[in-house]
């Protein structure tokens, strides 16, 4: 059985096969219409989320499966006490397959070593964040053409966005890649990114902290919002919040084929008028997202559609 915490659990030839599965889902949706039936998806969520519980929700059901879950702590039994392993342990006996978003670094990882399903993590606090991943390599792998020899642009929260470190670990794997890390000082990825992935696997990485400079060199922007909860105080945050503001004058700054990515929501760090850009790809990345978790449920499931 296998579950998913990282994106490195996958290997490169893996992501391969999963983001062409993704693809024949996108053009071919009523193939796996029940691909998945009487399979069943729990959701546990201890933390909020719009995007990555629909998506995983609506991935499901585009399969045939049903779902079920809760959508935060306070109305689970979290809120009496109950520990992630038993919770884990009850709901493998209601569901197949389940994906858990936690405030607390490897909660997940722990429900995953007494599980009996695969469980996927949907997010654990400021560290990992593995089908955002997947849904940011379809994108830019579909809209694209291409995996590697891309100058990437991150732009943000880099410290608290584990969406961010998921996907730095994930791309050190493809060849030219480089990066340049936007942030203000207090912002910037922490050291484990920069000496153990970046440095590690000798990728070529600049960290500045005007957008304006990164941006005419850039493949791709991915934005971040400022992780407002990891915060420790409320004056750091309302400092640093409105740090970045892509409008349509920056826009003009980067070249006609730059996508904007940014993994949502967005609160002030994409002005609405970027929204008619057509390098605005974050609308379309969510779209993405159901096809990459699709292919990930019929993954871990060990389901082949002929
Ligand atoms: C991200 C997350 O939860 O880390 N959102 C998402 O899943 N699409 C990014 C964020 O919350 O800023």
């Amino acid at each position: 059985m296998r579950h998913l915490m990282s994106p490195l659990d996958l290997s490169v030839e893996e992501l391969d096969q999963l983001m062409d599965l993704a693809n024949d889902i996108e053009k071919n949706p009523a193939k796996y219409a029940h691909a998945c039936d009487g399979k069943r998806l729990a959701t546990l969520f201890y933390e909020p989320s719009t995007r990555t519980r629909l998506s995983f929700e609506a991935a499901m059901m585009n399969l045939g499966g049903t779902v079920l879950g809760f959508s935060s702590a306070d109305s689970s039994s979290a809120s009496k006490g109950e520990s992630v392993s038993d919770t884990i342990r009850v709901v493998s006996c209601f569901a197949d397959i389940c994906a858990m978003r936690h405030p607390k670094e490897g909660a997940p990882m722990v429900a995953s070593m007494v599980s009996s399903i695969p469980v996927i993590n949907a997010g654990d606090g400021g560290h990992q964040h593995p089908t955002q991943t997947l849904t940011d390599l379809l994108t830019i792998r579909s809209l694209k053409g291409r995996m590697d020899h891309l100058t990437i642009g991150l732009c943000g929260d880099l410290k608290f966005g584990r969406t961010v470190h998921s996907l730095i670990n994930a791309l050190v794997r493809y060849t030219g890649i480089k990066f340049i890390l936007i942030s203000p000082e207090e912002l910037r990825v922490p050291d484990y990114i920069r000496d153990d992935v970046l440095r590690a696997n000798q990728v070529p990485f600049e960290e500045v902290i005007k957008l304006e400079d990164a941006l005419p060199s850039l493949d791709l922007l991915y934005m971040t919002r400022v992780q407002k909860e990891r915060f420790f105080n409320e004056e750091d945050y309302v400092r640093m919040k409105d740090f970045y503001i892509l409008d349509k004058a920056k826009m003009e700054l980067a070249g006609p084929d730059m996508l904007v990515l940014h993994p949502l929501p967005r609160v002030n760090e994409i002005a609405v008028e970027v929204d008619q850009d057509p390098r605005a790809a974050y609308f379309k990345q969510v779209q993405y997202g159901v096809y990459a978790r699709m292919a990930l449920i019929l993954t871990l499931l060990g389901i082949e559609v002929k």
